[in-house]
């Protein structure tokens, strides 16, 4: 079992430390990843040695820090398999990049009375941009209804669009649950109504492969620091017929071609999206990341994550007045809980005092947690480089808490 003796621990620093004296049990990695060390050390090197900006001086470090920006986008490209580098966009994350379609795309092309298709699990970051158009172009937003599992309806899905139906916008992962959605299927139902469709991927990338043209996907957005980057920076894929008819985004340096106090002209893709100095080590950092991915291979993720998952739910299971919430047949390593009558903040408390990190709260999902009825879930989201005595560390401490409430 490669979960007893993870081979993958000692290639992420922050986990060599005791937290209040104890080991670290990081189970929180639907929040952020832990970085390994060549992304730490790619972020080291730019500021110690590599410092220039980019796209901007024909020195030597400019064209260094140039050089190494571009060959992330190119490796990203690859990655997701789009088609050319002209697809992808560098935001500032997964939030960014759904804002940037609502303001520009849907802002553009949707008109007064259209209908935008979002589901109740959606993270807020996945309502509220459209919200926000959809009141200033007087849109109508629908929701995808899920069932007590925490899966999709596909039928009813299917049942909401209408001939004013033009934009979907759907998690590929739920990060609250951990539910894994039929994407490749929403996407062939909103194309066969005409409708474009944006994948929230933030949940998925580390999980297994993203490939947006066997999705046919129109957007998809991603956050570096949920797949072993850093913060700060991000993704967003968009087909590039679409991102040549949008408008731009934001002003500034970068994104323009020629500028005039009449006229302004804007710069070819991806560049037209990109304003102002980008967060260059972060990008940099980004291409370390994806490498690190491919070498570890999304097969041996898949394998250990799902020993993770089976033991940590098995385990779970056992403590009585446990409810998992959350429990989809096809879903990440992501297990939402509520203890008894505890609230989930109480549980953090003090499973923190053991030198456990997980976290507690609605998740960004307010509606999802109404839906399930409680105010908030504590999550334990696990990723590769965890092992057997992370989740034997909460158990222990769960059955303390218990006999600390009575
Ligand atoms: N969206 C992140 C989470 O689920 C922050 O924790």
């Amino acid at each position: 079992m490669s979960i007893l003796n993870n081979e993958f621990r000692s290639e992420f620093p922050v986990l060599d430390q005791l937290v209040y004296g104890k080991r670290l049990a990081y189970l929180d990695s639907a929040a952020t990843t832990l970085k390994p060390k060549a992304v730490i050390d790619s972020i080291n090197h730019y500021y110690s040695k590599g410092t220039a900006n980019v796209h901007r001086g024909i020195y030597f470090l400019s064209d260094e820090a140039t050089n190494k920006f571009e060959l992330t986008r190119q490796k990203m490209t690859k990655f997701i398999n789009a088609k050319t580098y002209k697809e992808v966009i560098f935001t500032t994350g997964t939030t960014n990049s759904v804002n940037l379609v609502a303001q520009t795309y849907v802002r553009s092309f949707l008109k007064e009375g259209d209908e935008i298709l979002l589901s109740q699990m959606e993270h807020h970051s996945n309502i509220v941009p459209w919200q926000l158009v959809a009141e200033e172009k007087k849109l109508k937003i629908k929701v995808i209804p899920i069932n007590e599992k925490g899966e999709l309806l596909v039928d009813e899905y299917k049942k909401l669009f209408t001939e004013k139906t033009k934009f979907v916008s759907v998690t590929y992962v739920s990060n609250a649950l951990g539910t894994i959605n039929p994407v490749k299927e929403l996407i062939r139902i909103a194309h066969d109504h005409n409708a474009k469709i944006f994948i929230d991927a933030a949940q998925a990338m580390t999980h297994f492969k993203v490939d947006v043209q066997d999705l046919d996907c129109d957007f998809l957005g991603f956050s570096g620091h949920k797949m072993f980057g850093p913060t700060g920076i991000g993704i967003l894929y968009g087909k590039e017929s679409l991102l040549e008819m949008m408008p731009p985004y934001q002003g500034g340096g970068e994104m323009i071609d020629t500028v005039t106090f009449e006229k302004t002209t804007f710069n070819d893709l991806p560049h037209k999206f990109e304003a102002g100095t980008p967060p260059i080590a972060s990008v940099i950092a980004l291409g370390e990341a994806v490498s690190f991915i491919e070498k570890v291979t999304h097969a041996k993720i898949h394998e250990i994550e799902t020993e993770l998952l089976q033991y940590a739910t098995s385990e779970l299971s056992k403590i009585d007045g446990l409810r998992l919430i959350g429990t989809a047949a096809k879903k990440t390593s992501v297990c939402s809980f509520y203890l008894r009558d505890i609230h989930p903040h109480d549980v953090a408390a003090l499973t923190d005092k053991e030198g456990i990190a997980i976290r507690t709260g609605h998740h960004c999902a307010q509606p999802l947690m109404k839906f399930f009825g409680v105010p908030a879930t504590a999550r334990a989201s696990l990723a590769f480089y965890n092992d057997k005595a992370d989740i034997d560390q909460l158990i222990t401490s769960l059955h303390k808490v218990i006999k600390l409430f009575g």
